[in-house]
Parts: structure tokens; C-alpha cells; sequence
């Protein structure tokens, strides 16, 4: 039988958009990682830089800057670098959107099932996953956690199959 879609001629390059994730250290502790990685991996969206690590303090103020005046600032930030977090770059098409549906409402509680914080999480402050929430943001988040030398920009051969 001879293939629709010629496999072994991939020259197309797919417009990527990049968005930076964090399994947050419930998400660590509770073994989650697998799941979570699995779920960004069978939507599609390629991970294009990972690692763990206990984030520094000053680092997750800034992360969190925008909510350097709230009443919970000071809890999240000591929650964030309490235990080693799994750091991403995730890419694809619509990457941010489509990994903030994946993650689900910022409550646990309002999370529809099927997301991650939906299927996992019931406390506001031990919602599992961050990811970025606009183009700003994933810029800003990247270069915050990531060097330009860590960030592997590959193509992967099921592209073909996931985009027009
Ligand atoms: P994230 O930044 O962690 O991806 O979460 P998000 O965009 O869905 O929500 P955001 O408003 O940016 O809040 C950041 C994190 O702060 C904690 N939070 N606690 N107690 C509270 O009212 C409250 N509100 C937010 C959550 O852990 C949230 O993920
Ligand atoms: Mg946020």
C-alpha cells in the first residue's frame, strides 16, 4: 500500500509558539510528572526544554512579580521553591492557549475534568502547574528560567501527521 503522505520528505517548518511550564513541587512530590509530560506530549506540543531544580528565591519573586502586592505573594513564592519544580519550554502551534486550557482554571475547584488542575488539584495554592498566560508572559518566563543555549529548536517526524 503506498502512503498518502510522504514520510521520509518532511522539509516543512512549522511556525512554533513557545510557552514556559512549571510542575510546581506538589506536582513533584505527588509523581505526577509523567502524567503531565504525557499529556503536553499526546496533544501535540513538543517539549523543547526541560529540567528540575530548587528555584532561587529572587528568581520566583520575579516569576511572580505581577503579584508582588497581593495577599498570597508571599506564601506562593515560598511554595514555588520549597522542593525541586520541573521547568519547560513547550512549543507548538498556539502553545500558550492550548497549554493554559490543558492546565485548567486557576482554582482547582472551577478546573473541568479532563484538565490537569480538573483531574489532580483541589487547593487553589497547590494547583499542580504553571504556564504562561500571554505572548509577554512566555517571553518574559523563558528567559527567566532559560538560556538561549538550553532551548533545543528540533523537528520532530510525527509534524507532519499533527500539521496541515
Ligand atoms: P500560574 O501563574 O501559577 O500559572 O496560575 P494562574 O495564571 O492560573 O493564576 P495567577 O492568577 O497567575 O496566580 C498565580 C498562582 O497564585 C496562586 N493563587 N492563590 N489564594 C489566592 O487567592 C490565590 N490566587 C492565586 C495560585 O497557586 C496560582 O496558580
Ligand atoms: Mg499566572
Amino acid at each position: 500500500m503506498e502512503l498518502s503522505i510522504n514520510y521520509s520528505d518532511i522539509v516543512k517548518v512549522y511556525r512554533m509558539e513557545q510557552t514556559y511550564v512549571m510542575v510546581k513541587p506538589d506536582g513533584v512530590q505527588r509523581g505526577l510528572v509523567g502524567k503531565i509530560i504525557s499529556r503536553i506530549e499526546r496533544r501535540g506540543l513538543k517539549i523543547i526544554s526541560l529540567k528540575m531544580n530548587v528555584i532561587k528565591e529572587a528568581t520566583a519573586k520575579e516569576h511572580y512579580s505581577e503579584h508582588e502586592t497581593t495577599s498570597f505573594f508571599t506564601s506562593l513564592v515560598k511554595f514555588v521553591i520549597s522542593g525541586p519544580s520541573i521547568s519547560m519550554v513547550v512549543a507548538g502551534k498556539d502553545a500558550i492557549m492550548v497549554m493554559r486550557t490543558i492546565a485548567g482554571a486557576t482554582n482547582p475547584v472551577d478546573a473541568a475534568p479532563g484538565t490537569i488542575r480538573g483531574d489532580f488539584s483541589l487547593d487553589i495554592g497547590r494547583n499542580i502547574i504553571h504556564a504562561s498566560d500571554s505572548t509577554d508572559a512566555a517571553a518574559r518566563e523563558i528567559a527567566i528560567h532559560f538560556k538561549d543555549s538550553e532551548i533545543w529548536e528540533y523537528s520532530k517526524i510525527d509534524e507532519v501527521c499533527i500539521y496541515e
